[in-house]
């Protein structure tokens, strides 16, 4: 059975002012009557393939992470707690010390972003059973998607050697390009794009972490050593997680291990990783619009409109989105969505 791990830590400053440090966009219903977190359970329920999942998450999530996998009756494996934010890298590493601890030495770990909208139909079940055959003989392996556009927000991958049916080695792993050399990787083509899913056996994965990322490896195997129970949850220790260096497992380990492999996947995948992306993912009416919550446009094209209370009325505007919380209000241009990332950090005070 694979083990899944699920990484639910993270903050989506991008989907501000609805995805916030205390609610981030995980745990929001974006896209359909559960949450983006819940989907991501669902998506391994099934006994025969999977053990209970582990979720590792920081410790001011604890509470929402338990709930929403209660409501679907879902058991868990283990809720890891992180004390302070560190990445991806040590998160990851501590969910393979727990898991060899509960599973034993040859645990397959299927790792997973808890925020993305996929859809699961027979080429996605696919590709997890050919990872799995390739991370049982100590591949690390990513899924990877055929790039549409120069995104600078994503991982690239350059597909190499065909190691067995479907599945390449890697010959450079090249994470969050700039515009340029995102836009020279999608011409020279035989790039795919990084979907933040792995599969990994958690001993090899850590031989790796070891050898390339020493601290994070001793970090992650102190604080799962020194952890303590409370409640449900496995609360990670807090002075030897804290010397963790704060990098994420792409630069810290995948662009940097020559163990890798990538399987080709052509599923519906996004990241909904800005608001573009959310208006993408959503059924539009005949103008382009996509309307979550009250609101009245007039004349209005292609633009969303997502509001928990107040009514929105717009005239007359193209490619607009107005993004209104109970506290706060974003205006801005669709099309540049992007934006609003480096606004929320000045918003917080960050440099
Ligand atoms: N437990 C835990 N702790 N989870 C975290 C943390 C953390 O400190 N930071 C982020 N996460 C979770 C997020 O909630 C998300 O589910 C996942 O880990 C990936 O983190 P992101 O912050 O969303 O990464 P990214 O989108 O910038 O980049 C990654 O994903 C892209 C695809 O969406 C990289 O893997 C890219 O290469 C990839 O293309
Ligand atoms: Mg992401």
């Amino acid at each position: 059975l694979i083990v899944p791990v699920i990484l639910a830590g993270g903050q989506g400053t991008r989907l501000w002012p609805m995805s916030r440090a205390a609610r981030p966009k995980q745990f929001l219903t974006l896209t359909g009557p559960i949450s983006l977190y819940q989907q991501t359970l669902r998506r391994v329920e099934d006994p025969a393939v999977y053990t209970p999942a582990i979720v590792i998450t920081n410790s001011e999530y604890r509470f929402i992470v338990a709930e929403q996998a209660e409501e679907l009756g879902h058991p868990l494996a283990g809720m890891l707690l992180e004390p302070v934010v560190r990445n991806t890298a040590v998160a990851i590493a501590a969910a393979a010390f727990y898991a060899i601890n509960k599973f034993g030495a040859k645990a397959v770990l299927h790792v997973l972003p808890s925020d993305h909208d996929v859809a699961v139909d027979a080429g996605y079940l696919q590709a997890v059973e050919r990872a799995a055959e390739a991370a049982r003989a100590g591949r690390l392996v990513t899924f990877g998607i055929v790039p549409t556009a120069p995104e600078t927000g994503y991982g690239y991958i350059k597909a190499g050697a065909l190691i067995s049916d479907d599945i390449n080695a890697v010959d450079r792993f090249v994470e969050k390009p700039d515009l340029p050399r995102a836009q020279q990787m999608l011409d020279d083509g035989g790039y795919l794009w990084n979907s933040g899913m792995f599969m990994i056996g958690a001993a090899a994965f850590l031989e790796e972490c070891e050898a390339l990322a020493p601290e994070t490896f001793a970090a992650a195997r102190d604080a799962v050593a020194g952890a303590r129970t409370d409640l449900d949850f496995v609360r990670l220790d807090e002075a030897t997680f804290a010397k963790a260096p704060n990098i994420s497992v792409d630069y810290a380990i995948f662009e940097r291990t020559s163990r890798s492999a990538v399987v080709p996947v052509s599923f519906g995948w996004s990241d909904l990783g800005s608001w573009d992306a959310v208006w993408k993912a959503s059924p539009k009416d005949s103008a382009g619009n996509v309307a979550n919550g009250a609101a009245t446009l007039n004349n209005v094209t292609r633009s969303l409109v997502v509001t928990d209370h107040a009514h929105i009325a717009i005239e007359g505007l193209d490619d607009i989105a107005v993004i209104a919380s109970a506290d706060a209000v974003y205006v801005g241009r669709l099309s540049e969505a992007q934006k609003v990332g480096p606004m929320v950090k000045v918003l917080r005070g960050q440099p």
